[in-house]
């Protein structure tokens, strides 16, 4: 909990100015499959947007800021951009009514400000996993780690003792020596008759949390990991040779499961938990195939977790015939007509430039909720509500309007 507060407070104006620095956003556009990949440089640069906008006013994050909603820090939103998105669409009523309240001003957003916000919300995960270290104690004995490596004096002699490990604040750092020493780790392990351990979720946070609070001279160097670079991340994953056994969107092999695909919900550390635990699969195949052992150095592994995590916030495909339905069934209809080619009051959406992505069409319904809120409550109507699988399909629907003009 405190290592989270400390990388937070001490890291912040560097995150500012990296921010200013280089607010560089990789947005690439497929129109075929109408899907937008988005992979930040600093998932923690939404933060500049999350105080500026106010959100900071009425939400903290890990005890920081507001107390009117909910402390942000606590939740758990492993949803894609659209489930996010839908969270905090559904909840622009009581927003904007406690705004009223506080006389503040309507936030509206440029696209790439929801991007960032949303995909920091997204992160948010990965900071708020402080880890248990009663558990990470017992977990140490049952996975048998101390009968080869010692911690503060205690424990065996076969392994490099845990102390040296203690100043590294991130599980990732953890994760990544471990990895880096499996082969040589397992090659013991089968000597001394041992199983390989495996992690299941939240196991190898509790671990790096014990060896953080017991290991002898942690407390005086304390070395913090950068929050991952989801950008140098895709780097790092082509250099690796992960491309050899996985896919991403289509690119890639296909001996192990396609990354990109997969719909876990899990946060980074777990990701790093399940490499370690197909570890074992992995490094037959690479035998097989005499591919080496891929090391990681530095942030390297923070980088690729962050990647493959990032894959994730990446919505498939909704329907456009339950978009078209929903958009009379909410309301959209009453001001843009049944077929959103306009109304009496809202224009004609199929002349719109601005529902090329998921993106815009959230960051625009955003900026426009005051006029329909107003709206709502004069026809004494309620406010449309949202979930992520029905945000896919609205958006399905609206670019299905589009798509006339990526012809020309
Ligand atoms: C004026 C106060 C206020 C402001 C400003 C505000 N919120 Fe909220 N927010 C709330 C309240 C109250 C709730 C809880 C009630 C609800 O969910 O409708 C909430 C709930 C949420 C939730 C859902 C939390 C959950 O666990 O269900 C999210 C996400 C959220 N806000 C994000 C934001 C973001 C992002 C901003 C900045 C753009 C923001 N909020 C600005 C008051 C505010
Ligand atoms: C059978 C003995 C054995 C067991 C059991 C074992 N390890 Fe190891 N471990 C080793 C050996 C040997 C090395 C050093 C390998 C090398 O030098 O490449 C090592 C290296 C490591 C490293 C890298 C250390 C560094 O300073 O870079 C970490 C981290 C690690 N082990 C964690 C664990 C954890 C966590 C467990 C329990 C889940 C565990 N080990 C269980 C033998 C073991
Ligand atoms: C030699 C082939 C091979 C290489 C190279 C390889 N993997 Fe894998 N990977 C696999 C196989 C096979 C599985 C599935 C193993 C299983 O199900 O037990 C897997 C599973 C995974 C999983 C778990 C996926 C899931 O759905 O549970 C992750 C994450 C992963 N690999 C990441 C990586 C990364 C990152 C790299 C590059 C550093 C990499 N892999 C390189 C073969 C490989
Ligand atoms: C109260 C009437 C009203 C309702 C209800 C309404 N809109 Fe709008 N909409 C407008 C008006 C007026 C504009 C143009 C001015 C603006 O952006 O605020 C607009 C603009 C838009 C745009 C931007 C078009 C562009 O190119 O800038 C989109 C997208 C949109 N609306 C989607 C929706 C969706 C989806 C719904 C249903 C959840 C909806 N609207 C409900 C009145 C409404």
């Amino acid at each position: 909990m405190c290592s989270v507060k400390m990388q937070m407070k001490g890291k912040s104006s560097i995150y500012r100015l990296s921010a200013i620095l280089a607010s560089s956003i990789v947005l690439l556009w497929t129109p075929l499959q109408a899907q937008n990949i988005f992979m930040p440089e600093n998932p923690l640069e939404g933060r500049i947007v999350f105080e500026q906008k106010g959100c900071i006013t009425c939400h903290a994050i890990k005890g920081e800021g507001g107390d009117v909603g909910p402390d942000l820090g606590d939740r758990k939103f492993y949803g894609s951009f659209l489930e996010l998105a839908s969270i905090m669409w559904n909840h622009l009523p009581s927003m904007l009514g406690q705004m009223r309240e506080l006389e503040l001003p309507f936030p509206e957003f440029s696209k790439t400000e929801m991007v960032e916000l949303t995909a920091y919300l997204y992160y948010l995960r990965y900071l708020g996993d402080p880890g248990n270290l009663y558990r990470g104690k017992v977990l140490a004995k049952e996975k048998k780690c101390l009968n080869c490596h010692a911690i503060a004096g205690k424990g065996g002699k076969i392994g490099p003792p845990f102390d040296k490990l203690a100043k590294y604040i991130s599980p990732l750092y953890l994760a990544q020596a471990l990895w880096n020493h499996g082969p040589s780790m397992e090659k013991k392990l089968k000597e001394m008759g041992l199983e390989r351990p495996v992690f299941k979720r939240g196991e190898i946070v509790d671990l790096s949390a014990y060896i953080r609070a017991a290991g002898k001279g942690g407390k005086r160097q304390r070395v913090y990991m950068s929050p991952g670079n989801p950008q140098n991340g895709a780097k790092v994953f082509r250099e690796k040779g992960c491309f050899d056994c996985h896919s991403v969107n289509g690119e890639g092999a296909d001996i192990g499961p396609d990354l990109s695909e997969a719909e876990w919900g899990y946060s980074i550390t777990e990701i790093a938990g399940l490499m370690w635990n197909h570890g074992a699969a992995m490094a037959s195949t690479m035998n097989e195939k005499s591919i080496k052992w891929p090391k990681f150095t530095g942030g390297e592994m923070a980088d690729v977790i962050a990647y493959i995590y990032f894959l994730q916030f990446k919505d498939p495909p909704g329907s456009a015939e339950a978009g078209r339905n929903l958009f009379t069934e909410k309301g959209c209809a009453q001001c843009h007509g049944t077929d959103a080619r306009g109304g009496e009051i809202g224009p004609d959406l199929s002349e719109s430039t601005a529902l090329l992505s998921a993106f815009n069409m959230v960051q625009i319904m955003w900026n426009h909720a005051p006029v329909m809120e107003e709206r709502i409550s004069e026809k004494t109507l309620e406010w449309p509500e949202f979930t992520g699988q029905q945000m896919r399909d609205l958006y399905a629907f609206l670019y299905s309007l589009q798509e006339h003009k990526s012809d020309n």
